[in-house]
């Protein structure tokens, strides 16, 4: 297609630095833009009350990272990025009080969408924040949880490490889920473009993609595995397993980078286990 002289302009990915602000900034409004988008796109996979940790489709009702389900029962528990808050939904489902938090207001509003739908009994408790700045009190839950929120799109991600660690319980256990690391070298391709490395895994430079003006409207941050666990060390968090999940035969989807083809090559997803010193 020609563009016209008013028709906005395709944004620019470029390598630069993105503090703190910017890509919250980013974050929350590219979330809401297209929250639509994604709900439509994954929902169906993602299930209204299921808890899935990725596009490989490891379900926690068989994997089990937070625990028995049956110890789930009357746990507050986090959501740290929740969405639509499907995970929430599911563990609610098991007995336990979820809440979940999110910055954009058009994940939430999808989150009360299938609330009305189907589950008009309660409701889930959502609560719009940056996850970097909990407004929660000290020891406020036994758990928290994230699949895939949050944490690849901050640019100080220590800190959030810093705030679930303040707002757990101690002994309360943290499991996250993120891009796995690795793929940082290689480009976001399904296909055989994405099987080779053109990138250094080393480079934290962030991935960002700016309008004409050059202000920040998506933005990716990547941390190496020792990144990761550093971070979770110095926020008194101590790391239990790390899952790589393989991809399994019977999911033939393509989820953005994410692909049989790659999934059965390359690990896709990293789960963090922690628990609260
Ligand atoms: C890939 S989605 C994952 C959502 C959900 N967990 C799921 O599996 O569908 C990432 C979510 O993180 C949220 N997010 C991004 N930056 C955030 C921040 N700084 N604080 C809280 N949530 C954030 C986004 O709004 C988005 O809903």
């Amino acid at each position: 297609m020609i563009q016209g002289p008013e028709d906005p302009q395709e944004p620019e990915a470029t390598r630069r630095r993105a503090g703190v602000a910017e890509s919250a900034r980013a974050s929350r409004r590219w979330w809401d833009r297209n929250a639509d988008e994604y709900q439509l796109e994954h929902g169906g996979f993602l299930g209204d009350a299921r808890f899935v940790w990725g596009p490989e489709g490891l379900d926690e009702e068989q994997a089990g990272l937070l625990g028995p389900a049956a110890g789930l029962k009357d746990l507050d528990v986090l959501e740290i990025g929740a969405g639509a808050a499907q995970c929430s939904r599911w563990l609610a489902a098991q007995g336990a009080r979820p809440v979940a938090l999110d910055l954009s207001h058009r994940q939430l509003q999808h989150a009360r969408r299938i609330d009305q739908d189907a589950y008009e009994a309660g409701g889930t408790r959502l609560v719009q924040a940056d996850a970097g700045v909990l407004p929660f009190a000290d020891a406020s839950f036994d758990m928290a949880c994230s699949a895939y929120g949050a944490l690849p799109f901050v640019a100080d991600s220590a800190a959030v490490q810093r705030e679930v660690r303040r707002v757990l319980r101690p002994g309360g256990r943290w499991v996250f889920s993120v891009t796995h690391p690795l793929r940082w070298a290689f480009p976001d391709e399904p296909g055989p473009d994405g099987l080779t490395a053109v990138a250094s895994y080393f480079d934290r430079t962030p991935y960002v993609e700016q309008d004409e003006r050059g202000l920040a409207v998506y933005v990716e941050h990547h941390r190496t595995v020792g990144d990761r666990v550093r971070e979770i060390a110095a926020a008194g968090l101590r790391l239990v397993d790390l899952v790589e999940p393989e991809w399994p035969e019977w999911n033939d989807q393509e989820w953005g980078g994410w692909s049989p083809l790659r999934g059965r090559l390359l690990p896709g997803t990293a789960i963090f286990v922690c628990v609260a010193a």
